[in-house]
């Protein structure tokens, strides 16, 4: 069965709906056989094998990297691709103004001409694979067609898939049908490539009504391992916006106070926020000997739903995490860096001559030499970088250390904080919590993040992305907004709601806040409130700590000063950033609920009364 080389489906599968539309799709893409994946570890070691014979994977150095392996991609495929993703709903209103959109019909039309004959040559595997622990209520399945068997062994650590989800199928159970082709075709006896793509077309295609997912030309991360972004994101976010929950780009973490008490925390940030290592912050020291303790749900994506007793529960739909490596180190993430020790796989890092990986910030001397992820030589003295920028990682979440207990539950975890943060270097404080969930829904649908080179190419224009979701909405993002409201409103206790910024920096462009471990200072204080703890004054933009009301110990150098300039609101910088606001509603309008109007007239009218500088050092009597 592991190795089911014939067109029929092995005697596990019993969906007919499954297998006719392998069947039909295989007629399709003609490919040359077809391989059923039973996700067994036998399977995934076969696979990286054919990798390595294909010299698609290097395997690294047993002794230093065991089980593990390297990836580089062709330059054209390095991420995910925004201009070329698509939302085909029936209407183009539905897809929203943030969104690409094509008429669905001529879309497939499209489509069927790219996959027919795509997987000449190729294997086609069919990945069963689950979004969230097998048989929970929040989870989803999911069923991949690929000519990649890159994909394949990806899938394997990033969701549960292989055989139990065809129990899970069992005859005729729901799944979201995801279609992927790399789309590079052999011609008979055509030799293969290194990192076989499609270089000059590319298409991710979502169609949210009918709950399907089409993918041509990319073999590389979003673009590919289609549970991720297109399935647990674009296609949830309708079926959450359908069916009453949320389907967030949100990390979840759990977080133990030195009494035992646990609180689980949700947060959204747009992407190259660092967002992995805040999933996995390591308390400072006096923290961590006071008894605090950070232990991680998820990295990257939520789904929310009601519970039967009025709160909401959470699940992390992966199985892994697919991290970016540059920047990733011990100083920076401990966690993170013992999760990649061994059993993974690094896509577009450097090879040292020992057989390992590098990349830009990882711990210690750069190497003296090193092979890039182009496969040229590289020095410190070379001009480029070792390591792309969005080089990846790829580890099974179970091999990170402060894993939480819970992360696997079924059931999912009760959350009782939301928090929002973007990558500003100015107008937005340290931290603020919403005063209510109208006012925390603005703080998210406003959220802006300073792009950085890496990500966009062009460094500093503040990107408004709104909940961290601009790239993954499923549907008009006015309306994403408005669902947000609506939930808000049919839940009995909701989580407080809290924005965020690391990032800021003082007229000389340096960072205020230090950031990484020092967050547990900002974490303490929203947990609390969460609980309707700690000390909080009105400010224009929502309740703030004042300086006492953060735990100092142990940061005895950051002054009062240093946290009036992280916490400050400043009335001229708030209009700019309200007329930044109003043209994003001009933007969503005809969807856009009136509260989002309402809450900026709000905004406007305290900031109008507060000082030009409003600085938190009064005192709440
Ligand atoms: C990611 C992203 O890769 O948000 O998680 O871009
Ligand atoms: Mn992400």
């Amino acid at each position: 069965m592991c190795n089911n080389r014939s067109m029929d489906a092995p005697e596990i599968v019993q969906h007919e709906g499954l297998k006719s539309w392998v069947a039909e799709m295989a007629e399709l893409c003609q490919p040359d056989q077809i391989v059923w994946c039973d996700g067994s570890d036998e399977e995934y070691d076969r696979l990286c094998q054919e990798l390595v014979d294909a010299r698609t994977f290097i395997r690294l150095n047993d002794d230093l990297r065991p089980n593990s392996y390297l990836a580089r991609t062709d330059p054209s495929d390095v991420a995910r691709v925004e201009g070329r993703t698509y939302i085909c709903s029936r209407t183009e209103q539905d897809a929203g103004p943030t969104n690409n959109w094509m008429d669905p019909t001529e879309m497939k039309q499209l489509l069927s001409e790219k996959f027919d004959g795509s997987m000449k040559g190729r294997t086609m595997y069919v990945i069963p694979f689950s979004m969230g622990p097998l048989g929970s209520e929040i989870a989803q399945l999911g069923v991949e067609l690929t000519d990649s068997p890159y994909v394949v062994v990806n899938m394997k650590l990033m969701t549960r898939m292989g055989n139990p989800v065809y129990d899970v199928l069992g005859t005729d159970a729901f799944f979201v049908p995801c279609m992927h082709s790399i789309g590079a075709p052999l011609a008979d006896g055509e030799g293969d490539v290194v990192w076989p793509c499609n270089p000059d077309e590319k298409y991710i295609v979502h169609f949210p009504e009918e709950r399907s997912i089409w993918s041509y030309g990319s073999g590389y991360g979003g673009n590919a391992l289609l549970g991720k972004k297109c399935l647990a994101l674009r296609i949830a976010s309708t079926m959450a916006r359908d069916d009453g929950w949320l389907a967030e780009h949100m990390l979840i973490m759990g977080v133990t106070d030195p009494g035992g008490a646990k609180t689980y925390v949700a947060a959204a940030f747009p992407s190259a926020c660092g967002k992995t290592n805040f999933a996995m912050i390591v308390p400072p020291q006096a923290f961590a000997d006071e008894g605090w303790k950070v232990t991680t749900i998820g990295d990257d994506i939520a789904w929310i739903k009601p519970g039967s007793d009025g709160k909401l529960y959470a699940i992390n739909p992966e199985a892994g995490y697919f991290g970016v490596a540059p920047g990733t180190s011990y100083e920076t993430n401990p966690s993170a860096m013992d999760t990649i020790k061994a059993n993974s796989i690094f896509t577009n890092v450097a090879l040292t001559d020992d057989g390992d990986v590098w990349w830009e910030g990882m711990d210690g001397d750069p190497p003296a030499h090193a092979i890039d992820w182009q496969g040229n030589d590289w020095t410190p003295e070379s001009d480029t970088k070792a390591a792309h920028p969005n080089a990846r990682f790829t580890a099974p979440a179970i091999q990170n250390p402060v894993i939480d207990p819970l992360w696997d539950d079924p059931k999912g975890v009760p959350v009782n904080a939301f928090i929002f943060g973007g990558r500003r270097s100015g107008t937005m404080p340290l931290v603020v919590q919403a005063f209510n969930w109208a006012y925390g829904t603005y703080l998210a649908a406003t959220m802006g993040s300073e792009t950085t080179a890496a990500a966009f190419g062009q460094q500093g224009v503040v990107r408004r992305d709104p909940f961290a979701m601009l790239p993954f909405a499923g549907y008009h993002m006015g309306s994403y907004i408005n669902h947000w409201l609506d939930f808000g409103r049919r839940i009995q206790n909701p989580p407080r709601i809290f924005g965020v910024n690391w990032f800021r920096r003082d007229a000389e462009g340096n960072f205020v806040w230090p950031g990484f471990g020092e967050n547990m200072r900002i974490l303490q204080w929203i947990v609390e409130r969460s609980h309707g703890k700690a000390v909080a004054i009105e400010s224009p933009l929502g309740w703030m700590p004042r300086h006492q009301d953060i735990n100092w110990k142990g940061l005895e150098d950051f002054s009062e000063a240093d946290f009036h300039k992280a916490m400050s609101v400043d009335r001229a910088e708030w209009n700019q950033e309200l007329l930044d606001h109003e043209e994003l509603f001009l933007r969503l309008y005809d969807l856009l609920p009136v509260e989002m109007h309402s809450i900026r007239n709000l905004t406007a009218s305290a900031l109008w009364r507060s000082p030009e500088r409003w600085e938190m050092n009064t005192d709440p009597t």
